[in-house]
């Protein structure tokens, strides 16, 4: 078995270390946020970071990398208070994947893939047309971590919206009917299939 102790991890080189430290956690998440600037312009970025904080009130969070170079979802949703949350699914993880190039605060990166913008009601952030699980957000606080300058954003869950085939009677949205993805390290997509479902577990007596 290949062993890295925290020296070496920190000698690595830069590409082998990134793939290495971002693929250890396991699979990932595959989100894409989408904002709105004030001036209008929206946006849409791939991250991996998502993660379930509460349910009571229904509550997700996500890490922001260093604010060092300009971050615009960040700077939108500083802005105006709002984002969505779009799954990732198998038919458009190229175009997913590509949002992480960095473009220009005045280039929405709608028109530079074939993701399309939607619009819900009043909420003014655009959501991704047809991804099978959307959520319209409210921005809450962002809880800064001085060891390695990161950002985490807490976030509150508006409207929830889900594709009828992949809500269960007991809640549960099943990801696998949806083609929903997941994120392995940095660059690297799967699709999981739905193994098995158990019960609530109590102590063996
Ligand atoms: C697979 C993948 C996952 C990512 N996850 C995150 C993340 O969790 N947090 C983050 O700040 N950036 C993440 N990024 C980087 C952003 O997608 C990238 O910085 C993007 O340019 C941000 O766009 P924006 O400036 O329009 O917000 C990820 C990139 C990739 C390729």
């Amino acid at each position: 078995m290949a062993v890295f102790n925290f020296k070496e991890i920190q000698d690595l080189g830069k590409i082998f270390k990134i793939n290495l430290i971002n693929s250890c956690s396991g699979f990932k998440s595959a989100n894409l946020l989408g904002s709105i600037s004030n001036e209008g312009i929206p946006n849409v970025a791939v991250f991996s970071s998502v993660t379930h904080l509460g349910s009571n009130p229904p509550t997700l969070g996500f890490i922001l990398r260093p604010t060092t170079v300009p971050r615009d979802t960040y700077k939108n949703i500083k802005e105006n208070g709002i984002f969505t949350i779009n799954h990732i699914y198998e038919d458009i993880i190229e175009d997913a994947h590509h949002t992480s190039a960095k473009y220009p605060e005045n280039i929405s990166e709608f028109s530079v893939t074939s993701l399309e913008e939607e619009y819900k009601g009043n909420f003014k952030a655009p959501f991704i047309k047809n991804a099978p699980v959307q959520m319209s957000m409210k921005f809450i606080e962002e809880i800064y971590v001085p060891s390695n300058d990161v950002m985490l954003i807490v976030s509150q869950i508006q409207e929830l919206y889900v594709e009828d085939e992949l809500l269960q009677e007991d809640g549960l949205i099943n990801l696998s009917k949806g083609n929903i993805a997941t994120i392995n390290g940095l660059d690297t997509y799967a699709i999981p299939k739905f193994k098995k479902q158990l019960t609530y577990q109590r102590p063996k007596k």
